[in-house]
């Protein structure tokens, strides 16, 4: 093992179930190859997602029970309003129950139809709410974050020169903010360097535009500041947060990710104006500023959370672990997004159809006397055991190539790049479906611990709906208290 050891112990365990194979090849088509649709009750190591999934630390379980439900002003508001303001060092801090809503206020307030928000690539809910006021959402990552194969330490900078021309293009009017989300989930994971955003700042404080940060994974990005960044590797992952934020104006969170939460998030912000029409906003869809749509004993377990975060031991294991997980990957020849992201290893999805698809060629090539020929034998391959091809609908291949239909994310760069080739692949005449392409990719996600190699192989092969593209791939148990990422 390459990564440090847990710096926790295991005090509670949930027990899981084993799925034999027959019932996960049933559970799957009866999901309609959507793996969104499976019941978690009957995944062995669940992969999907570190939203919300974080095992909460003995502290803040002791949390919950000093909860205090009062209507207005509970105690555990104000323990969370300072523990942010120390974070953050945001004046106004608005709670929410998830990031999105934290989204959802923000741009209901200040966007109107025709503006723009520039960001390093928006997160599908964060460019959903952008769109849903008429607004566009504008993708100005670097070069470099746009290509899954090019090693650079910090792919998830926002490009200050693009920023520059799309404000002057557009006009300062139009553009009531800019984002940068740290760490870049929808590009693989990768962290943001403080001199970028020192130099975004420049650039909005030239044309006066306000500076937000998608603060959701702000410790992961912290630390990669500290490992990586020049001059950085003296201070605290705590100091270079504090710093990267004094660059900013306000924040969305999700407190489901850097929050170690099941529910959370918040909205925080300097601009007395805008906090006080978000706060009116709140109190109409999630409720009273003490609480907006928590419960008290909420507050208090995201305190501490946010605090334990912060933990130097705990993000090199969580980090590392990932890290260890996409090393491993890459050597048995899968095609990931490089470097591997802080919270999550990403499949190059392009790449990884190409491979698998030279895979099937020299499987079926033995098969070249069957009459069904080869693109039959991939199909036989999609299918799960005794299912006939002719069983499987045209509707369901689609939701194969794109198991989990999101929110937009079509329009995501990296998505469109995937799907760009995928198109041009799949008009390729030797094509296979692309699900069974990706079926060995897929494997890797849902591969049970535990069960018998050969099986799991087979099942790889013959059940495994294909990944979305650049839906990231978790190490088994993960993460601190098993929180794996998303
Ligand atoms: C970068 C980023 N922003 C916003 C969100 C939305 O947060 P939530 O799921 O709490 O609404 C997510 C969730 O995955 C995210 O990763």
């Amino acid at each position: 093992m390459r990564f440090p050891a847990e710096p926790f112990r295991i005090k509670v365990v949930e027990p899981l179930r084993r799925v034999s194979l027959e019932e996960r090849a049933r559970l799957i088509r009866e999901a309609g190859l959507n793996i969104f649709a499976v019941p978690a009750d009957s995944i062995y190591v669940d992969l999907l997602t570190d939203s919300g999934t974080s095992a909460m630390s003995d502290r803040q379980w002791a949390g919950l029970m000093v909860g205090d439900e009062s209507y207005a002003g509970s105690r555990n508001f104000f323990h969370f309003e300072k523990t942010v303001r120390e974070i953050f060092g945001y004046r106004h801090i608005i709670p929410t129950h998830q990031g999105r809503v934290a989204e959802n206020l923000l741009f209901s307030t200040v966007l109107k139809p025709g503006d723009i928000v520039p960001n390093n690539i928006h997160f599908d809910t964060t460019r959903a709410n952008v769109e849903h006021q008429g607004a566009e959402a504008v993708d100005l990552v670097i070069d470099e974050g746009l290509d899954p194969g090019i090693q650079h330490p910090f792919k998830g900078n926002l490009d200050p020169a693009k920023l520059d021309r799309v404000i002057h293009e557009r006009g300062r009017e139009h553009v009531p903010l800019v984002m940068i989300t740290v760490t870049n989930n929808s590009g693989g994971g990768q962290p943001v360097s403080l001199a970028n955003v020192r130099r975004v700042r420049e650039v909005c404080e030239r044309h006066r535009v306000p500076l937000f940060f998608d603060a959701c994974r702000f410790a992961e990005n912290s630390w990669f500041v500290q490992q990586r960044e020049a001059g950085q590797q003296n201070k605290s992952v705590a100091e270079i947060a504090r710093e990267m934020f004094a660059h900013g104006d306000g924040c969305t969170m999700s407190a489901k990710k850097d929050g170690l939460v099941n529910i959370g998030g918040f909205v925080a912000l300097n601009n007395p104006d805008w906090a006080d029409r978000i706060t009116n906003l709140l109190i109409l869809v999630e409720g009273f500023p003490t609480y907006g749509g928590l419960a008290g004993r909420d507050l208090e377990a995201m305190s501490i959370g946010l605090r334990e975060v912060l933990d130097e031991d705990y993000l090199a294991f969580r980090i590392g672990q990932v890290a260890e997980l996409g090393g491993l990957l890459d050597k048995a020849g899968v095609p990931i997004v490089k470097p591997v992201g802080g919270h999550a290893v990403y499949l190059d999805a392009p790449a990884a159809i190409r491979v698998s698809r030279a895979v099937a060629r020299r499987l079926a090539l033995p098969r070249l006397r069957d009459p069904r020929g080869r693109g039959r034998e991939s199909h036989v391959r999609a299918q799960g055991p005794g299912e006939r091809r002719d069983e499987v609908p045209e509707a369901r291949a689609g939701a194969a190539r794109d198991p989990a239909p999101r929110v937009h994310h079509a329009s995501h760069p990296l998505r469109r790049r995937g799907r760009d080739r995928a198109v041009q692949e799949a008009r390729e005449p030797e094509g296979a479906p692309h699900r069974v392409r990706s079926a060995g990719a897929a494997a890797l996600h849902r591969a049970p611990r535990g069960t018998e190699r050969r099986g799991r192989a087979r099942d790889a092969r013959n059940t495994g709906p294909a990944l979305t593209p650049n839906r990231p791939l978790r190490p088994a148990g993960s993460c601190r208290r098993n929180a794996c990422p998303r």
